[in-house]
This record gives structure tokens, C-alpha cells and sequence, in this order.
């Protein structure tokens, strides 16, 4: 559906999708109706540049954890969709989040991916100086440059909302409208407190790669739970039958694969449900994370879109009294997870491209991705609110 409120990039999408097929009709016959991504949704620009704001400007986005936060001044920096922002610790030990827009011209206040700026943070091109609660405190040469004045109350680090979930794991807001973190993640928040997340380590190294895919194709593959059985069949034995049980709800949803009694993951825990100790989880958060958890491991894989065909994954594993072996075998087994989805999705952007394609039926299992996509439109379809940011 074209985006309501905005009539010439609704004509101009609708036209583009239309001119697209006029002259390709008749050839494929798809009777069938499909909410699945459409070819023009992964190549669009106006449309990407729409989901920036209207999907990633309403969402909480995950951005790294507490370990890079444990004293005043250190900070870790990301992205909300386009938009960089930077976590920090302040002086009295709060985590508090702002845009990474310097307030006088577009440079980012800090520039590094993680750490420590001491009592401030002091923008690289021309040195304004914010302290950690974001107060500008600092213009060289100010007199001489601002000699009418400068109300530097106005001129401060942007606040955005920060979420530190089970005492680990960092998420950033940039809506006021949007409801809490918690209630974000609902229908899957009681089962996440059972892990315990806050008893796992880091593992000590993180994949982070670039992809020529876009980033929605990327997330129907995570949450299309029919490919798994073919794609990644080296990893068969670990799954009882075939069975798969989908659940999708609100800005979450599972698809759940039992585990055989060979394939024991508890490791010795008897503190969670039966469920959650005889299988595992492929778990999607709204809009561009995938959680893995197990009893003693989680698995997230974040989404970052670039361009309409690039997309950065950042991969990171915690773990339970897990040994470097151990933690090194899992991480080479997720680069070879990672590398068999973004293969095939690799193929899937080449072909998306086929003037004759039309795409075909969901399935059953592909009821996750479904959901996303009609998600993503229909949050694409509605304007941000008026007081979205100052509700
Ligand atoms: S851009 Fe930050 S001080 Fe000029
Ligand atoms: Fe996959």
C-alpha cells in the first residue's frame, strides 16, 4: 500500500510499481495473493529513505551492551535506521542516550564505535565541549566567534530513550510516542527474564560484515523458518522430526524447533520452562534484530540497513561458563549460518530484478516473515504523529 498523507511520493511509488509490470503481464501466471516482499520494495530509494523515518524512527533498535559501559564516560555508538546516536555512562552512573550530532555542524561528537571520552565529549571538527548529561559547556573562541550571543541552553546533545534490558543489553528510542521497551517485546519479555542474560559473558570477538542485500529481504530470511531444513541442513540432527511451532504477536514473534534427547543445550539447568530447555527459539524484535537464546547461549543478529542493496550485519553471541573452544566453535558455526542465509538472499537480490518474476505464495512456516513485512508497510503507510517527538 502507498504511503498515506503523502500524495506525490504515493503517485510516484505507485506509478513506479505499475510501470514496472505494464508491459510484463501474462507471461507468469500467480493467481494467489501474497503478502511477501515485493521486487519493488528492495530496490526503491524513496521508499527506503520512507522506512527510515517511519519505520526505524518508532522502533527501539538494539545497540550493544553494558560491558563497554562500566565507568563515567564510556560510550558506544550506532544507528536508529540513519540516524547516529551515541549511549554513554554519565558522571552519577546513569546510561543515557542522545543523538551523535554535533549541534553546529554535522559531525559526530564522538566518532568511535566504543570508548572512553573522560568528563566530556569534545566534537573533533571545531571542540564544542557537551558534558556527559549532554549540556553544551564549551566554544572555542566564543566572544570572538558568537559576538551577539548564543543560547546554549537550546544547543545541547539531543535526549533520545534508553533501555538497559536485563541488566545487558542496550536499545535506543527515538519516538516519544512509542510505548516502553518492555511492552515492545511483550509477548516474548516473561520467557527472556527466565534466561537470565545477565549471568552471560561476551563472547570475545563479534562478526560484522557488509552484504549487497536489502535489509527486509534479509529479514524474511531470518523469519522465514521453511527455508532452515535446506539451507542449513548440516545442522538437521539438531532439530526433532521437522517440527516448527510459529508464533507471531505484536512487534515480536518465534519459531520454535524441539531438539531431539542427543541434542542436550540445558547445560545441567532445570531454573526454565521444559519448552525452553527442549528446544530452542529463532526469535525476531521489531524492526531488525533476530535473538537466538538457548539456556546458556544468545545469539543476536542485528540488520543495519545502508543502502537499498547494502546491508551491515553485526553478530554477537553471549554464553554460560562456556570455554574458548567452546565459544569459538560457536562462533564459526554462526559465520557459517550467516554466510549460508546472505548467500542465498544474495541470489534472491539478483533475481528480484527479473522483469517476469512475480512473487509467489506464502507458506506456513513462512508466516513470521509475513507478518514483518506487513508490519513494516503498514508502519510505512502511516505518518510519524505530530508531537512523535515531543509527546
Ligand atoms: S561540527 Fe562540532 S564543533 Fe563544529
Ligand atoms: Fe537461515
Amino acid at each position: 500500500m502507498p504511503p498515506a498523507g503523502d500524495e506525490s511520493l504515493a503517485d510516484r511509488l505507485t506509478g513506479r510499481r505499475g510501470g514496472r509490470h505494464a508491459e510484463t503481464e501474462g507471461l507468469v501466471v500467480s493467481p494467489l495473493p501474497t503478502p511477501m516482499l515485493q521486487p519493488w520494495e528492495v530496490y526503491d530509494q524513496d521508499l527506503f529513505d520512507l522506512e527510515m523515518l517511519r519505520v526505524f524512527a518508532r522502533s527501539w533498535v538494539w545497540l550493544g551492551d553494558t560491558d563497554d559501559l562500566q565507568q563515567p564516560g564510556d560510550y558506544i555508538t550506532g544507528a536508529i535506521g540513519h540516524q547516529p546516536v551515541v549511549i554513554v555512562r554519565t558522571a552519577t552512573g546513569e546510561i543515557k542516550g542522545y543523538l551523535n550530532n554535533c549541534r553546529h555542524r554535522a559531525s559526530s561528537v564522538v566518532p568511535a564505535p566504543v570508548g572512553n571520552c573522560g568528563s566530556s565529549m569534545v566534537c573533533p571538527y571545531h571542540n564544542w565541549t557537551y558534558n556527559l548529561d549532554g549540556r553544551l559547556i564549551g566554544i572555542p573562541d566564543r566572544l570572538r566567534m558568537y559576538p551577539d550571543g548564543l543560547p546554549t541552553e537550546d544547543y545541547g546533545l539531543v535526549p533520545i530513550r534508553v533501555d538497559v534490558a536485563w541488566n545487558k543489553l542496550v536499545f535506543g528510542c527515538l519516538s516519544r510516542r512509542a510505548p516502553s521497551f518492555r511492552e515492545w517485546i511483550a509477548p516474548i519479555a516473561d520467557r527472556y527474564d527466565r534466561y537470565r542474560f545477565d549471568t552471560f559473558q561476551r563472547y570475545p570477538r563479534e562478526l560484522d560484515q557488509v552484504y549487497p542485500i536489502n535489509w527486509k529481504a534479509f529479514v524474511e530470511n531470518s523469519n522465514d523458518d521453511y527455508h532452515v531444513r535446506f539451507v542449513h541442513r548440516r545442522i538437521n540432527d539438531q532439530r526433532r522430526q521437522m517440527d516448527t511451532v510459529v508464533r507471531v504477536d505484536g512487534r515480536t514473534c518465534s519459531g520454535y524447533k524441539p531438539h531431539p534427547d542427543s541434542f542436550d543445550t540445558a547445560g545441567g539447568r532445570t531454573d526454565m520452562a521444559e519448552e525452553d530447555l527442549k528446544g530452542h527459539y529463532a526469535d525476531f524484535i521489531y524492526p531488525n534484530l533476530t535473538p537466538l537464546p538457548y539456556a546458556t547461549m544468545l545469539i543476536l543478529v542485528r540488520a543495519d540497513p545502508i543502502a537499498p542493496d547494502r546491508t551491515r550485519l553485526v553478530s554477537r553471541i553471549y554464553g554460560l561458563d562456556k570455554t574458548p573452544e567452546e565459544q569459538e566453535a560457536d562462533l564459526v558455526n554462526l559465520e557459517l549460518t550467516n554466510q549460508e542465509d546472505t548467500d542465498m538472499v544474495t541470489v534472491l537480490m539478483g533475481n528480484l530484478r527479473s522483469p517476469f518474476y512475480r512473487v509467489g505464495p506464502r507458506s506456513t512456516w513462512e508466516a513470521r516473515a509475513a507478518h514483518v513485512m506487513q508490519t513494516i508497510r503498514a508502519d510505512v503507510a502511516t505518518p510519524l504523529a505530530p508531537d512523535e517527538f515531543t509527546a
